[in-house]
């Protein structure tokens, strides 16, 4: 007899552990899918600005999951005035598309200084440049790398609803949400 290996995408508690389980698998390996989601947030026009991020935490129980950026970068600006964003992820290999809805706390500082302690010195690279990022620059190089703890921010985002697809034989969606305690229900996909 052979067994299903998508048997989980058949209830709504299997898929939402399933996600779960994407979710962790991203933070912990860097080959996984879930390693590089697209973030989302809204510019000042209402305009959506999509890009690749490190997804650097994902707390189960808190439904909540972590960035790192550049404080001076776009997004943060973005998400100071409208401090919400998309997370996607396609899993090719699962057939899985996770769409997650997020509220964003902005952490800077002394905040975060216990992160950018333990931090190594080519990782804290990713944080600090001059001019700032997505300045215009006199030529391709025309900026420098300085490490600065006070660029380096953390976006925590607390997942409000998910949006999950399994593109099998069968396709199935489901909606998650945290209001009814992550009961999920299930959609036309
Ligand atoms: C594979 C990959 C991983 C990235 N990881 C991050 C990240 O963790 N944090 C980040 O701020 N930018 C990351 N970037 C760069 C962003 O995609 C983006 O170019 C940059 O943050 C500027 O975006 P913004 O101008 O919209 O703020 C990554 C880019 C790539 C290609």
């Amino acid at each position: 007899m052979t067994t299903d290996p998508f048997a989980w995408t058949q209830s709504l508690n299997t898929l939402f552990a399933q996600v779960w389980n994407k979710l962790s698998r991203g933070v912990h390996d860097r080959h996984a899918p879930a390693r590089h989601p697209t973030l989302a947030t809204v510019d000042a026009g209402g305009a959506p600005q999509a890009r690749t991020v490190v997804l650097r935490a994902a707390d189960k129980a808190a439904s909540s999951l972590r960035v790192y950026t550049d404080a001076q970068s776009h997004k943060v600006a973005e998400l100071r005035a409208t401090p919400a964003a998309a997370l996607h992820v396609w899993d090719s290999a699962a057939h899985l598309q996770i769409r997650l809805a997020t509220s964003v706390a902005i952490r800077t500082g002394k905040d975060v200084s216990d992160i950018w302690d333990k931090m190594p010195d080519h990782a804290r690279l990713a944080y600090g440049s001059a001019p700032a990022p997505g300045m215009p620059v006199p030529e391709a190089l025309g900026y420098r790398k300085t490490p600065d703890p006070h660029a380096f921010a953390v976006l925590d985002l607390t997942i409000d609803s998910m949006d999950v697809v399994h593109l099998g034989p069968d396709h199935r969606r489901a909606a998650f949400r945290r209001d009814d305690g992550w009961a999920g229900h299930w959609l036309a996909p």
